[in-house]
């Protein structure tokens, strides 16, 4: 609205700027003085002319059907507004089916790499964060029109697999693996490494078979093949779990033949020294350690795979930026890869190529009903909440109807939203009772909300309902402000973009769900008033929407009742 006003002084006024005038608009003191006030005081001097004689001047030429009148107070000029015009012009807003999107990523594409696991390893805590923050930085873009492509990066390759195997052929069995899956495979490679202690000469054969999968052995191929299999079922359950998805499943394996063309590219820029056998890029200019490319035996290492994914996909994706959301102990080894990217003649990955790091996951004193050791598997936090929550509808709304895929929307959001609640960086703290709290500021609080507008509109179907509306009934200062916090919708959703930060689209949704309550408390909906009952039903109506759309950011679903 001061915009609105800015612009119409602009229009009469060309000696100032347009930010000029909207920066001198003031709140006045008293509502009887108007909505907004525009002094003249300044304006003496530039137009030879009294201030009070400018704002009689300007209040005969500024004409709007947003304002109802302007009085000339002194040098003042007050507005007052039309409220039924400004209201209904924010409402046809927010009631728009694309509000909050834009078309600003048109034609660029976005590839975010994130989740990656790592094969024959427990699913872990931090590995629920950048599937979290990863998942909602894709529909955050997906938003804003870009084309995304959501890549899992899996941890599919290295030595570790040869230790795998030798574990295997000396301790495992068939039907342990089958039974138990990468419970067995952790506890075989446990075993390794306490063996190995013991007996140094394991470590070498363990090299021997990551070398045979490097120059193709089948046989070595085929075990590794069977635990890659058994991991992503394992993986795929959690997704599932999730409701989330990934549009391709490159590991680091997938790069494995991809890697000669970037030690050549390397060669030919003349970046490659030998350090005690193996290869290097030195980095020591930038203040940095060096980048291994390729170890003494010639295999490669996961940052020479790194690089091998970025000339990969920026010739398949032509990209506009790839991001790579992990935790921020990895921030020295993706700025050496982006160096050495940019060292090689591309000047994009400048720009282009950014790290998203992530803080740690605080478990605090919480028990979690874990499988065996200290070991913690995500997908058991998962089925705790989605239990936890399952417990409460049975005591408190047993017979609630699809009770099951209730409780896993709402168990695994209130997850999601207490991981997305902060600044990436800040170490998330887990705590059940905060967690699945129907109050404050939890998932559970706005599905709450959620419901509960469902619950209102469900209830008003006996009513008719029109939509043209006189919105000058809302009165109440508590509606006003839920219209002005739907109004940020599109706001939100861009600085959460500019920053990589869901967060804010988290806090964003519990204001929302904030200002409802306050208005659902300060009013009731469904009076006899037809124009009032209206009005104020389609405020229920949108912020329905608008946290349907937040939540869905957040790569969290809602649920119509609870
Ligand atoms: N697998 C790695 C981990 O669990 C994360 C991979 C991140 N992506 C990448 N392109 N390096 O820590």
């Amino acid at each position: 609205m001061k915009k609105l006003i800015a612009e119409l002084i602009s229009a009469e006024l060309p000696e100032l700027s347009l930010e000029d005038i909207e920066k001198s608009i003031e709140n006045p003191p008293k509502p009887e003085l108007g909505d907004f006030a525009f002094p003249c005081f300044r304006l003496a001097k530039v137009m030879h002319k009294a201030p009070n004689l400018i704002a009689g001047e300007l209040a005969e030429k500024i004409k709007s059907d947003a304002i109802d009148r302007i009085d000339v107070a002194g040098a003042y000029l007050n507005f007052y507004m039309n409220k039924d015009f400004y209201l209904k012009s924010m409402i046809e807003k927010i009631s728009q089916d694309n509000f909050g999107a834009s078309d600003e990523g048109n034609g660029k594409t976005i590839c975010i790499d994130y989740s990656s696991p790592n094969v024959a390893k427990n699913f872990h805590v931090g590995h629920l964060r950048t599937t979290f923050i990863g998942n909602s930085l894709y529909k955050i873009f997906d938003k804003l029109g870009y084309k995304v492509e959501r890549i899992n990066h899996l941890g599919d390759w290295g030595t570790q697999f040869g230790k795998l195997i030798v574990a295997y052929k000396r301790w495992g069995s068939e039907e342990a693996v089958k039974e138990k899956g990468i419970e067995e495979l952790m506890r075989i490679y446990v075993l390794f490494h306490e063996e190995a202690d013991k007996d140094p000469a394991l470590e070498d054969e363990a090299r021997a078979w990551f070398n045979k999968m490097e120059n193709g052995d089948e046989e070595a191929l085929k075990i590794w093949r069977w635990f890659l299999d058994i991991s992503l079922e394992e993986f795929k359950r959690i997704y599932a779990l999730l409701g989330m998805e990934f549009d391709h499943y490159t590991g680091e394996s997938f790069y494995i033949d991809k890697a000669d063309a970037v030690v050549e590219d390397l060669k030919k820029a003349d970046l490659l020294t030998d350090s005690e056998g193996a290869k290097i890029v030195d980095l020591s200019e930038y203040d940095m350690a060096p980048c291994l490319i390729l170890k003494k035996d010639g295999s490669t290492i996961y940052a020479t795979r790194d690089l091998a994914a970025v000339k990969y996909r920026k010739e398949t994706f032509d990209f506009f930026k790839c991001l790579y959301v992990t935790g921020q102990e990895q921030k020295l080894h993706f700025k050496q890869v982006f160096k050495v990217v940019e060292l090689l003649g591309n000047e994009w990955a400048k720009d282009s190529l950014v790290h998203i790091p992530y803080g740690l996951v605080s478990l605090g004193g919480e028990k979690l009903s874990t499988r065996g050791g200290n070991v913690i598997y995500a997908e058991d936090i998962l089925k705790e909440a989605i239990a936890k929550i399952r417990s409460t509808i049975d005591e408190k709304n047993p017979d609630l109807k699809d009770k099951d895929e209730v409780s896993r929307i709402v168990g695994v959001g209130a997850v999601i939203f207490n991981d997305l609640y902060n600044q990436r960086i800040k170490d998330v703290s887990f705590n059940w009772s905060h967690i699945l709290s129907p109050e404050g500021e939890t998932g559970p609080y706005v599905e709450y909300t959620y419901a509960r507008c469902s619950s209102i509109l469900r209830n008003a179907s006996d009513y008719q309902f029109t939509t043209d509306i006189d919105y000058s009934v809302l009165e109440d200062q508590a509606s006003i402000d839920l219209i002005k916090a739907l109004n940020e919708f599109p706001n939100v959703v861009k600085s959460a973009s500019e920053t990589y930060e869901p967060h804010i689209v988290a806090r964003y949704a519990i204001a929302v769900a904030q200002a409802f309550n306050k208005f659902y408390h300060d009013n009731k909906v469904l009076v006899e008033e037809t124009d009032v009952r209206n009005a104020r039903l389609m405020l229920v109506s949108l912020t329905r929407k608008v946290i349907k759309d937040a939540m869905d950011l957040l790569g969290i679903g809602v649920v119509e009742e609870m």
